[in-house]
C-alpha cells in the first residue's frame, strides 16, 4: 500500500503483466495439451522423476481362464503389488483380489468378449460408470488392427476415448496382434499410430527390431507387453532394449508371474526401468533376491 501511495500519476511500475511466463512442459510425450484430470491420473501411473512406469498386467484370465501362474490370484498377486507402479486387471480380479488399501493406480481392463476357445477380439466395452466406481486411473481397450474385428475394436476405442475424456480418464490402447500378423516395426507402428490417432492417451504394444521407429511414429507414450514367458535374463534384455529404444515403461505379466521368483523378477524389471540398470546387473539382482526369497 505504501508503494502505491508513493506513486506519482504517470509513473509506470512493472507488475509482470503481459510478460509471457514460460510454462514447464508436462513430462509425458504428447500430453502437454491434455487437461488436468488426465495429467493427474497419468502422473499416478507414471513416475514423474523417471518418466516411466512398471505396470503389472494380470488381466489374462478374462480370455485365457486360469492361466499358468495365475491359478490362484489371491496368492499370486498380493506379494507383487508393492513393487508395481500400477495394476492392470479386470474388475473381477480387482474386487476379489486387490485390497482397496493397496492404494495403487489401476488401469482397468475395459473391453471383453471372446476367449481363447473361439476367435479372439470380438469385444464389447464396459460402462464408464464402472470405471468411475473402481476409481480407475486409466482404462485399457483392445484394438485389433488388420484383424477380423478391426472396425469393431477401433469403434470400441473411439467410444472409450469419448467416455474417457468426458471424465478425464486416460485410455490405454492395447494392440492385439493376431497369429496372422507379423510383429515387425511396420505393423506395430501402424497399430500403435491407429490407437493414438483414435484417442488413446498411451499405447501398449510389443517390442520388435527397429522399435525406435515404432516409438518415433507414435505421438503418445508407449509401454511394452512382455509376451510369452522367456528365460529371466532374456526377459530383462527385452525390457532393457525397449527402454533404451524409447519405451516409457512396461506392462508386463507372464514374464513376472510365471517367473521362478516373481517378487525378484518384478524388482529386477524395476531396476532396468527406473534405475537404468544394465541387463547383467538386473539379472544379478534377480538372482540375489531369489536366494533371499527362499
Ligand atoms: C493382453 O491382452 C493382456 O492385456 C496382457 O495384459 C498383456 O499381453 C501383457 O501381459 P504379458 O506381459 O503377459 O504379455
Amino acid at each position: 500500500m505504501a508503494d502505491l501511495e508513493g506513486m506519482k500519476g504517470n509513473e509506470k511500475k512493472d507488475y509482470g503483466i503481459g510478460i509471457p511466463v514460460k510454462k514447464e512442459a508436462y513430462f509425458l510425450k504428447g500430453l502437454d495439451h491434455y487437461d488436468w484430470g488426465i495429467k493427474d491420473r497419468m502422473s499416478r501411473i507414471f513416475n514423474a522423476e523417471t518418466g516411466r512406469t512398471v505396470m503389472l498386467a494380470f488381466d489374462h484370465g478374462y480370455l485365457m481362464g486360469p492361466t499358468s501362474g495365475l491359478e490362484r490370484l489371491d496368492l499370486a498377486i498380493p506379494p507383487l503389488i508393492p513393487y508395481a507402479d500400477s495394476l492392470m486387471c479386470t474388475r473381477g480380479a480387482l474386487r476379489s483380489t486387490v485390497p482397496p488399501t493397496a492404494n495403487k493406480p489401476v488401469c482397468l481392463r475395459y473391453s471383453s468378449g471372446t476367449t481363447v476357445l473361439t476367435e479372439l477380439n470380438d469385444e464389447c466395452i464396459l460402462d464408464i460408470e464402472e470405471a468411475v466406481r473402481m476409481n480407475a486411473s486409466a482404462i485399457a481397450i483392445m484394438v485389433s488392427v488388420g484383424g477380423t474385428y478391426e472396425a469393431k475394436t477401433v469403434e470400441n476405442l473411439v467410444r472409450t476415448a469419448d467416455y474417457g475424456y468426458k471424465y478425464s480418464i486416460p485410455v490405454l490402447g492395447v494392440t492385439a496382434v493376431g497369429k496372422e500378423m507379423v510383429r515387425d516395426a511396420r505393423y506395430l507402428s501402424t497399430a500403435s499410430r491407429v490407437c493414438a490417432e483414435n484417442g488413446a492417451t498411451f499405447v501398449k504394444t510389443y517390442y520388435c527390431d527397429d522399435f525406435v521407429k515404432v516409438v518415433n511414429s507414435c505421438p503418445v507414450p508407449i509401454v511394452i507387453a512382455g509376451g510369452k514367458k522367456l528365460p529371466e535374463k532374456e526377459a530383462l534384455e527385452l525390457c532393457y532394449h525397449a527402454i533404451n529404444d524409447g519405451a516409457a515403461g512396461v506392462d508386463m505379466g507372464r514374464n513376472v508371474f510365471q517367473s521362478d521368483c516373481p517378487v525378484a523378477m518384478i524388482q529386477a524389471v524395476r531396476g532396468i526401468v527406473h534405475q537404468n540398470l544394465t541387463v547383467d546387473r538386473a539379472y544379478q539382482m534377480y538372482k540375489d533376491l531369489s536366494v533371499q526369497a527362499k
